[in-house]
């Protein structure tokens, strides 16, 4: 059997959260991201955990998407934003973050979530349909390279005529 084949995604479960942890904190090398989770959970901004499982739920991959919001604010828009994700060290590069990412996208497409953004990896993100922010007028409250910065729009044209800071929720701390 193929990875791919036995990899299941699933949202996460009370008894999954210290293994969370655990699989952010050696992704990241710190604990930082990890608190991140945490505290974005506690605060109820968690609306999308997903993890990755392999063979007899061992978890080897997560997802996050917490809610962003422009400014000016465009109340009627819904946007999230994608991180942080990780991959267990020993499991990453073969797909599991493709996999986390699309079936993450197919829920943010059923929850009607009208965009998406990350600030991450400007050569990993374009192949799931991220554009560079400045083609959407749209600029990250942190200080990041443009490049870094990436929407997708989930409903077509919902950002033609909105321009903006995006915001990400206070638990990241900074912007
Ligand atoms: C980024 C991460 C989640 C990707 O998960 P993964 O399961 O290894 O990803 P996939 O196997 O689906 O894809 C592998 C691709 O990602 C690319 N990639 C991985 N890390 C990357 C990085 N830091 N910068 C750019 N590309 C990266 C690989 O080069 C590979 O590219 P290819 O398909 O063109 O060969 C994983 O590497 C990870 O946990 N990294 C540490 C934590 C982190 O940086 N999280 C993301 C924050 S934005």
């Amino acid at each position: 059997m193929t990875l791919n084949a036995a990899l299941r995604i699933r949202p996460e479960r009370p008894p999954d959260l210290s293994r969370i942890r655990e699989l952010n904190r050696l992704a990241f090398g710190g604990i930082e991201e990890a608190d991140i989770v945490d505290a974005i959970r506690s605060g109820g901004g968690a609306v999308l955990s997903l993890v990755a499982v392999a063979g007899d739920d061992l978890i080897v991959g997560h997802i996050l998407f917490s809610p962003v919001t422009l400014v000016p604010p465009v109340p009627e828009l819904r946007g999230l934003g994608l991180g942080p994700m990780a991959v267990l060290p020993s499991w990453q590069n073969r797909g599991i973050g493709t996999r986390l990412v699309e079936e993450g996208m197919r829920h943010c497409v059923d929850l009607a979530v009208d965009y998406v953004v990350v600030l991450g990896h400007p050569a990993y993100y374009p192949r799931f349909g991220f554009l560079p922010s400045v083609s959407f007028n749209l600029k990250s409250a942190y200080d990041a390279p443009p490049e870094a910065f990436m929407v997708r729009e989930l409903r077509e044209g919902s950002l033609r005529e909105h321009s903006g800071v995006v915001h990400y929720r206070p638990e990241f701390g900074g912007g």
